[in-house]
């Protein structure tokens, strides 16, 4: 989603287009639609030359280690335009067709010219809450990322105790904030444990990434 301009590209459902992100993006920039699913969006993908591969059923798609492989990205650019993409395969042992939070507008990720957001964590319940237009909202209201994080998240935990959610947000100022309800975490590949849930910032002012942990809501 672009935050200048409102547009938005997803694709849900998709099978056997590795860069599913490019997907979403050239439904954005290069269709009349804002969302394609299913085999409509893997015919669109490889006619706008996406490579298309055989994939495992829906149902090997665990994870290592379990738990959700969604990723999310904010950019601030030069211009102070913001930028939001989100990526995942869902959710582990997922029924085929099954639709999450993250290609949803508004849910997994949102973005206007004030601010952007995105989540992390078990769909089914996230999408209910509209959390990354939430938190944009309140950034557009004059709040700032890290309030406007916690103060969604803190929503949400009232309503829901058990619910798994990480979100990240960030305005046209640079300034970001996170919030969670993931007490800890542990990275599947590395094994790397962290006492809530990880994010990572990236500015001209760095010369690596650096990885912030998110506060816990709990
Ligand atoms: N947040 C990823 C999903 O549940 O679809």
């Amino acid at each position: 989603m672009d935050g200048a301009s409102l547009k938005f590209g997803a694709v849900t459902a998709l099978r056997g287009i590795p860069n599913a992100v490019s997907a979403a993006r050239a439904v954005m920039e290069r269709s009349p639609h804002s969302m394609l699913s299913g085999e409509g969006a893997r015919l669109f993908a490889k006619g706008q030359g996406f490579i298309s591969r055989e994939t495992p059923t829906p149902q090997n798609t665990q994870v290592p280690g379990g738990g959700h492989d969604t990723l999310g990205v904010i950019a601030v650019g030069q211009d102070r335009n913001l930028a939001v993409g989100v990526s995942t395969s869902g959710a582990p042992g997922k029924h085929p067709g099954r639709v999450g939070d993250s290609a949803l507008p508004g849910g997994g990720l949102y973005a206007n010219p004030q601010g952007a957001a995105c989540c992390s964590g078990d769909g089914d319940e996230i999408l209910k809450f509209c959390p990354s237009f939430h938190i944009v909202h309140l950034i557009s209201q004059g709040r700032s990322p890290q309030d406007a994080c916690i103060e969604v998240v803190q929503n949400i935990y009232r309503q829901n105790k058990h619910m798994e959610i990480a979100v990240i947000a960030a305005d046209i100022k640079g300034q970001y904030g996170a919030c969670s309800t993931v007490q800890s975490w542990t990275d599947p590949l590395t094994q790397k444990q962290y006492s809530g849930f990880p994010y990572v910032i990236w500015s001209k002012d760095l010369s690596c990434p650096e990885i912030n942990v998110a506060p816990t809501i709990s």
